[in-house]
């Protein structure tokens, strides 16, 4: 037994020596963890159970005969995060580049398939020079079998990929179909055709930062949703946006007891929007104030400042945040925008986060790039998103709701559960300027003093119509409310929408305009 228990002990310590000493040298000098190191940090100490351990490769051409590693590029396994559990493969650079095998597939799609049956969240971490060149079309298929995996769970566990490392080719496409993309400055890299390949097509000179780093994919391409200083930061990243999720479609996000008084009034609320309806003011402090404290997370900070989403807690309940920014674009919607809520609703749909919308939209970004763009489109899919979702939808309205962005922004008639307006809040087809300008250009131009006539006309159509209580009439808002109130009227709507149960007729699946 001994010796058998011996022999054990020499395929482990192999295995976990990856592609060998120096190699793991090289990856400590490009400033980057191991993939062992990289699940220790990320999971709770001791809690990583390993899978696959001694799998090796099966190719036989181009001298691979004489080179196999256990484990073959990729570590995979289950462990804990804050005593949750989750599954997590982490590609392996020092062997074969991290490229992926059919065997290294196979064991990914082996844990999908596990994390699917258990209902438990997976987390990718990506750093892999692509496709096995050696195994041609075998790693190929690799690739697709964890296509299709990502896809069906897609909305039945949350799927994270962390990208700390080369991800090129194809091979960006698994992280793509995932829920959250993470990435770290300088080390990260996601391109579908590299520097070389777009020199050689386009004549373009770019660089691989340039091109598919970090900073790039959260701020200009989108695809990214959290950027990192460092590996560590990136992985503890990971633990917190975890703690906001449930771990799988049929459980409720993860509950704490209350940080900060539920009843707690904010005077200071009263002060924040500006008197002037111009005037740009910063809505991450409205959601701050009205959260349980220090919760917030936002998504995608860097991209569409002009719509802001995360996750925040409200009475220690994860909700999913989507506000309006007048401090970028004056908030309005363009196709980023649009694109970036539409997402975060879908997730927070799929995992039964309810939706806390802040709204003060002046409405879509007029101008030909927006058209030409397909702002009707993109727009479109955040109608749809907010349309479609059947978890509890509470919206506080602090100004601006004008023209189709008032219905897109979960109005009431789109099935908003529980509409708030502030006093200040102005529910119209469109601005008091705007308005005026169509209504009356013709007294407009036959008046004596036509500036003096115009403002008269604006401050009119401002009493008037500029204001929400034409819509409160309606029933279109629920409560007019004081911003003091905002906390603890979001905590009592939230509350009795707990058990809120809200379908969609049945079908194949909707055609959400792509
Ligand atoms: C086999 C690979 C490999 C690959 C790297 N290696 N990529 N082995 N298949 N795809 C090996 C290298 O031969 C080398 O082994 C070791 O990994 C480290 O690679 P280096 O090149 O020394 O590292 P570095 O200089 O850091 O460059 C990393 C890299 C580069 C940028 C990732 O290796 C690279 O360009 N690789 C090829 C990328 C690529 O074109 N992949 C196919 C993409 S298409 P030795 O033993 O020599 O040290 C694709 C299709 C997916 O993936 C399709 C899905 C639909």
């Amino acid at each position: 037994m001994d010796r058998k228990l011996e022999l054990l002990e020499d395929r482990d310590r192999q295995a976990r020596l990856g592609g060998g000493e120096a190699r793991i040298r090289e990856q400590h000098g490009r400033g980057k963890l191991t993939a062992r190191e990289r699940i220790d940090f990320l999971l709770d100490p001791g809690s990583f159970q390993e899978t696959g351990r001694l799998v090796v490769h099966d190719c036989h051409d181009f001298g691979m005969d004489e080179k196999r590693f256990p484990g073959d590029g990729v570590v995979t396994g289950h462990g804990t995060v804050d005593g949750r559990q989750v599954f997590v493969f982490a590609q392996d650079f020092t062997v074969f580049g991290g490229s992926l095998s059919g065997a290294n597939a196979q064991k990914i799609c082996r844990l999908m398939d596990m994390a699917l049956k258990v209902g438990a969240p997976v987390i990718g971490i990506n750093d892999s020079g692509g496709a096995r060149i050696q195994e041609g079309v075998v790693s190929l298929g690799g690739y697709a079998d964890i296509f299709l995996r990502n896809t069906l769970a897609s909305g039945v566990i949350p799927q994270i990929s962390a990208v700390l490392g080369p991800c090129a080719g194809g091979a960006v496409y698994s992280p793509a179909i995932t829920d959250f993309i993470l990435m770290v400055e300088k080390t990260s890299h996601m391109f579908v055709t590299g520097p070389e390949v777009i020199k050689t097509v386009t004549h373009e000179e770019v660089s691989f930062e340039d091109l598919g780093g970090a900073r790039t994919h959260n701020q200009k391409s989108g695809v990214a949703h959290f950027l990192c200083p460092g590996e560590k930061e990136c992985l503890t990243a990971i633990r917190h946006l975890l703690s906001y999720l449930p771990a799988n479609n049929m459980e409720d996000p993860p509950a704490v007891a209350p940080s900060d008084p539920i009843d707690r009034i904010d005077p200071e609320l009263r002060e924040l929007i500006p008197e002037n309806p111009n005037k740009p003011y910063d809505i991450k402090e409205i959601i701050e104030r009205v959260a349980d404290r220090d919760t917030f997370l936002e998504v995608q900070p860097l991209y569409a400042p002009n719509i802001v989403v995360g996750f925040a807690r409200v009475a220690g309940k994860p909700v999913g945040i989507v506000a309006n920014q007048p401090a970028f674009l004056a908030g309005t919607l363009d196709i980023a925008a649009s694109i970036k809520a539409a997402r975060f609703i879908r997730f927070c749909d799929c995992f039964n986060i309810p939706l806390l919308t802040f709204e003060d939209v002046p409405g879509f970004l007029p101008g030909t790039q927006q058209e030409w763009g397909g702002i009707i489109k993109h727009g479109a899919k955040l109608l749809y998103a907010y349309c479609e979702a059947t978890v509890p939808k509470v919206t506080v309205i602090t100004r601006k709701a004008y023209g189709g962005a008032y219905d897109v922004m979960s109005s009431k008639h789109i099935r908003g559960d529980v509409n708030f307006a502030y006093p200040t809040a102005e529910i119209a087809v469109m601005g008091p300027e705007g308005a005026v300008n169509i209504l009356y250009k013709r007294e407009i131009a036959a008046a004596a003093d036509p500036a003096a006539f115009r403002q008269e006309k604006i401050a009119e159509f401002r009493e008037k119509f500029a204001n929400p209580y034409v819509a409160a009439e309606r029933g279109y808002i629920d409560e007019v409310i004081d911003p003091a109130q905002t906390r603890p009227k979001v905590v009592a709507a939230l509350a009795m929408l707990q058990t809120k149960r809200d379908t969609n007729p049945p079908k194949k699946h909707g055609n959400i305009p792509l």
